[in-house]
């Protein structure tokens, strides 16, 4: 199997207060095969953590974080990290997802949409802009904006009409949009992994709801402290 390793972290761009922060949460090790796991808490360094946690196992269990990354070694860990996200999504909810071409970005849609029921094609929407699904009474709109040369083209296409309370909206390519995107409720960015062919992810909450993602990739966790 191919090893996963989680790496909670705080990236130089959130603010403090919003950095790798625990509440009172639910993270059970449920599914949590597929992912090993460091973690790291402002109030303690790693090494105290991971010793605390040795003794108290249900503390992380606990958890609910609003930053992490995560290594995923090949594409089914990229198509799980979206699954795991999938569990947290409600309506009205707007998910990003930036990186390179080839960075994985749309296989892990795919990942969200497959645990979200989805059993047809799950294409990339790089040509048609936006490709819609629909399972129980909520929509979810892939959209890849990568085609976009300039971000008036979001207001000529009608593409807030989209943007609803029953409606999931997962966004490649948000920056070449710009600040016409309402502000996505967690962010992934995606990068080529140094040295092992896999790739990073980097998920930040901006919201609640946000936050309840995040804390579902770490549910995915397999936490070795
Ligand atoms: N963690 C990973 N490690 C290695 N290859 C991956 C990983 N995640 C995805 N891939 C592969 O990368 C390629 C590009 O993925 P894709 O999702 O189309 O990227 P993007 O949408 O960012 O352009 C696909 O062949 C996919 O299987
Ligand atoms: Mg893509």
């Amino acid at each position: 199997m191919a090893r996963h390793i989680m790496h909670f972290t705080v990236p130089s761009c959130v603010e403090p207060v919003q950095q790798l922060h625990f509440l009172g949460g639910e993270i059970d090790a449920g599914d949590s095969h597929r992912f090993e796991a460091e973690l790291m808490s402002p109030r303690l360094d790693a090494r105290s953590e991971r010793s605390a946690n040795r003794a108290h196992p249900l503390r992380l269990h606990r958890a609910r974080v609003s930053a992490l990354t995560l290594h995923l070694a090949d594409a089914s860990a990229t198509e799980a990290c979206g699954a795991s996200v999938a569990s947290a999504l409600r309506g009205g909810m707007i998910v990003t997802l930036q990186g390179d071409l080839g960075t994985g970005k749309t296989t892990l849609v795919r990942g969200l949409l497959r645990a979200r029921g989805v059993t047809g094609a799950v294409k990339s929407p790089t040509y048609t802009l936006v490709e819609h699904y629909s399972v129980s009474s909520l929509y979810f709109y892939h959209f890849d904006f990568y085609r976009f040369i300039n971000p008036n083209e979001w207001d000529s296409t009608g593409m807030s009409d989209y943007f609803r309370d029953d409606a999931v909206c997962i966004v490649e390519w948000p920056e070449r949009v710009g600040d016409r995107l309402p502000a996505p409720d967690l962010a992934l960015s995606l990068a080529y992994a140094t040295g092992d062919g896999g790739r990073d992810v980097v998920a930040i909450a901006h919201t609640p709801n946000g936050e309840r993602c995040v804390t579902a990739l770490a549910r995915g966790a397999r936490l070795t402290g």
